[in-house]
């Protein structure tokens, strides 16, 4: 896992998909950390995203940074493989789309990637008490999945809470990220419960100047 405290990951899911490629490129010059790959199956979540075929292209494209795929589907498995294959650093999961969540973390490391659980804002956060040590990233989701241009849930910053006290106490190196409604105030909010790690889809691609975007989140950050 990257040692830089705070990581700034642009959800392309609010890119110019007619342009994703040169997107992804233009934020990642304009000062993004991470690239944030939101895959959806109309099942697990209601609406449809893109598949290991565009991670891939975006490899080929060029992009050399790091991807974090998170998976909004149901089952699991299978797809997280394809994701490896095509190029994925890191991939999440919602505990509740997979029968065995620590076979799907276990499969998901085997192969030398990163491997998260996604927590929706009514999704408890027992499952942590078996697997926390077992992961490179814990993401708090700060809206219910499935779009981008959502209200933030403020409700998701106890959760933050609670998670950046077990990550403390585990004495592991695990992320702690933060995904959905995402601005410039909000930012200040997650980070001070404890994030480290923020998506922003819409806040970033609907403005007209990544860098300048992307700085003034930074400079919020706690
Ligand atoms: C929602 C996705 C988010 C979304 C965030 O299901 O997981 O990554 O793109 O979009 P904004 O930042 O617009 O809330
Ligand atoms: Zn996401």
């Amino acid at each position: 896992m990257e040692t830089k405290k705070n990581i700034i990951a642009p959800s392309i899911l609010a890119a110019d998909f007619a342009n994703l490629g040169q997107e992804v490129a233009n934020v990642i010059d304009a000062g993004a950390d991470w690239i944030h790959f939101d895959v959806m199956d109309n099942h697990y979540v209601p609406n449809l995203t893109i598949g290991p075929m565009v991670c891939r292209s975006l490899r080929d494209f060029g992009i050399k940074d790091f991807i974090d795929v998170h998976l909004m589907i149901d089952p699991v498995d299978d797809l997280a493989q394809e994701f490896i294959k095509s190029g994925a650093d890191l991939i999440s999961f919602h505990p509740e789309a997979s029968n065995h969540v620590h076979r799907s973390i276990s499969a998901i490391k085997e192969k030398g990637c990163k491997a998260g659980l996604v927590f929706n804002p009514a999704t408890s956060l027992n499952v942590l008490d078996n697997v926390l040590e077992d992961l490179d990233l814990v993401l708090i989701m700060s809206v219910n999945p499935g779009f981008g241009g959502q209200s933030f849930i403020h409700s998701s910053l106890d959760k933050v809470a609670k998670v950046r006290q077990m990550i403390d106490a585990s004495g592991k190196d695990i992320r702690l990220e933060i995904d959905g409604g995402i601005n410039d105030e909000t930012i200040s909010l997650a980070s001070a419960a404890g994030a480290d790690t923020f998506v922003a889809g819409s806040a970033i691609f609907n403005t007209d100047n990544y860098e300048q975007t992307i700085s003034r989140l930074r400079s919020k950050i706690v």
